[in-house]
């Protein structure tokens, strides 16, 4: 048995032993299966689903003419998407943060641009798993952080679109993901335990990139331009899931009668 499995907490125990893991495992970490979300269509998911509208409704307003726009994942953008069509005429060109979105846009009629063919982007829009007052984020629930960090990075403007379930004190309750390539994913978990998270290995799920993602539970992020600079420090870290260095411009925060928007 390894020494952060000795010195782990009560909880990452709990996790262990309901994820049937044990000691000789070959990755040594709790393991999760991500279901899909909203897969049932409770009143709580219709009501979620309105929200998410209404805030991506909002979002068309930033699409001015000509813009060259980069289009995140998740089902939050997925409401977007389905809303482009409408703009089309005001879209130059359009970059997507990952391969279910580029589906989605090519569907729908669009030619999905490369980065690298495009240069900086006008506009990024993106859902988050969790923002703070601050514009900080965390990302990464669908596991497409690190194509979301770069568009993010590339664009002139970031407009982050969330229902409002999402606004937080403080980052961390949502567990936070890291993409790690594979042969690290063991030593960047006890790095983790270290720093008193829960690192979990999102079981059967590989990046657009070809790599893992570990959710850390239980991190406490209360500065999280600090925690994201010494997470990506980690050898075998390919991105961190808080977007603080680079938080968006503008939240726009869905709720039942319409949306409220903060940043500029
Ligand atoms: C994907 C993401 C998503 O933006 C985030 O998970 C929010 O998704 P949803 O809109 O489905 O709640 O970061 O990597």
């Amino acid at each position: 048995m390894r020494a952060y499995f000795v010195l782990r907490p009560a909880i990452w125990r709990d996790q262990c032993r309901s994820a049937k893991l044990t000691a000789e495992s070959s990755f040594d970490l709790p393991v999760r299966y991500r279901e899909p979300r909203y897969k049932s269509e409770s009143n709580e998911t219709m009501q979620a689903d309105d929200k998410k509208r209404n805030a991506a409704k909002a979002a068309l307003n930033y699409i001015e003419g000509d813009t060259v726009l980069g289009v995140g994942t998740g089902t939050t953008v997925n409401q977007l998407i389905d809303l482009l069509p409408g703009v089309r005429d005001r879209i130059h060109a359009v970059v997507s943060s990952s391969t279910a979105t580029t589906a989605r846009l090519e569907e729908l009629g669009f030619e999905v641009s490369l980065l690298n063919e495009v240069g900086d982007i006008d506009l990024y829009i993106d859902g988050a798993d969790e923002a703070n007052k601050h514009l900080q984020l965390i990302k990464g629930g669908g596991g497409a952080l690190t194509r979301e960090k770069v568009l993010a990075g590339a664009a002139r403007k970031f407009v982050c679109i969330i229902d409002d379930s999402k606004l937080v004190g403080m980052l961390g309750t949502f567990p936070l993901p890291i993409e790690v390539i594979p042969m690290a994913q063991s030593f960047v978990a006890r790095k983790l335990a270290k720093m008193r998270g829960q690192p979990v290995w999102r079981e059967k799920f590989v990046t657009d990139n070809g790599n893992h993602i570990l959710d850390v539970h239980n991190l406490v992020i209360s500065n999280p331009m600090e925690m994201e600079t010494r997470i990506n420090q980690l050898p075998g870290v390919l991105t961190v899931g808080i977007f603080a260095h680079r938080p968006a411009d503008v939240l726009i925060i869905g709720d039942e009668s319409g949306v409220r928007i903060t940043g500029k």
